[in-house]
């Protein structure tokens, strides 16, 4: 059984990734306003997988006997700024998922809950994969400053996201 500790955090978490499927489908719907459909997609495709993290976390809880209970999902901004800001923005937040991953993750090791750090160890890895993703993407953005070109190519290059 999972600690009520780890249970209320893992409960929290499922609203964190529900957040961070909202926040990315904000910036999809602004980047397809503003008529840059390659970040659409890669943001649109973020949102998806968000709601995949959010899913292993709802399945995870019931296969361990614990109860789900939903939260309220906070409103995600309606505006953003050039797409090199909103790729910093990308990345700090993922750096806060990585924080709350590691909170969950010292809480199973306090709880000496083992099945749970098995669990948890796929988002540790995922987190950084999502650091590296978001960095990469902000690094190409600095080096475009503000060449209409170099950012056509990099729309391009999101688009081809799997
Ligand atoms: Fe679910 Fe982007 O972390």
């Amino acid at each position: 059984m999972l600690s009520k500790t780890l249970l209320d955090e893992m409960n929290n978490q499922i609203r964190e990734e529900l957040y961070s499927a909202y926040l990315y489908l904000a910036m999809a719907a602004h980047f397809e306003e503003a008529n840059w459909p390659g970040f659409a997609s890669w943001m649109t495709k973020q949102a998806a997988e968000e709601q995949e993290h959010a899913m292993k976390f709802f399945s995870y809880i019931h296969d361990r006997g614990g109860k789900v209970t939903l939260q309220a999902i906070a409103q995600p901004p309606a505006s953003f700024g050039k797409p090199v800001e909103i790729f910093e923005q990308v990345l700090q937040h993922e750096q806060k998922v990585t924080a709350r991953i590691h909170l969950l993750y010292s809480i199973a090791v306090k709880d000496n809950d083992y099945a749970s750090q098995h669990f948890l160890d796929w988002f540790v890895n995922e987190q950084v994969e999502e650091e590296k993703n978001a960095t990469q993407v902000l690094e190409w953005l600095k080096m475009a400053g503000d060449s209409v070109n170099a950012l056509f190519q990099i729309n391009g290059l999101l688009a081809r996201r799997e």
